[in-house]
């Protein structure tokens, strides 16, 4: 047994969080001693909700369901690699809902080791969620449709405020 402490890294933009990341958050905090959820962001663009709006759905969406050793953090115009380097990060963990997500993500995952050595773990995603996203989320929250469930309540109520300016 090492006394070592493993950190992960929990990589998205996260624009809004889904009852999806959050089930990988938790299970990930359950692995390891400590996660960190990046909220990579692209300050020239604007998403749907604000950096802070972002961090603070997530944060509050965690302390809800009592998922604790998780920190949330903002970070722009940087490589992946580079967050966990200076994080101390042992391994990134992502979700996959299936084969397309693992094609998406596998040369991703290859090169983030071949920059730094850094390995990604592919947690399965909870079936209950194999068909949320954010984007799909937003494309049906902007034409009234119910995403209660998919999303915790109150990004639902944010949502319904936010892309009711979009139609
Ligand atoms: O939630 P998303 O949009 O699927 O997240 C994608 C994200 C932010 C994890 C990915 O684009 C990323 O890691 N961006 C950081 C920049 C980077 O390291 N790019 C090279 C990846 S090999």
């Amino acid at each position: 047994m090492t006394s070592r402490r493993h950190l992960a890294v929990c990589p998205g933009s996260y624009d809004p969080v889904t009852s999806g990341h959050l089930d990988v958050i938790g299970r990930a905090s359950a692995l390891v001693d400590e996660v960190v959820v990046a909220v990579l962001h692209n300050p020239a663009k604007a998403g749907t909700f604000t950096v802070e709006e972002r961090i603070g759905f997530v944060e509050r969406a965690l302390a809800a369901r009592g998922v604790e050793g998780v920190r949330v953090e903002a970070f722009a115009r940087r490589l992946l690699v580079d967050v966990c380097r200076d994080l101390g990060a042992d391994v990134v963990v992502k979700g996959v809902r299936g084969p397309a997500d693992v094609t998406y993500e596998w040369p991703m995952a290859l090169m983030n080791r071949h920059l730094t050595g850094v390995e990604t773990l592919f947690l399965p995603g909870d079936p209950a969620f194999e068909h949320v996203s954010s984007s799909l989320v937003k494309e049906v929250a902007r034409w009234g449709g119910d995403v209660t469930g998919l999303v915790p309540d109150e990004v639902r109520d944010a949502l319904a405020a936010r892309v009711a300016d979009d139609r």
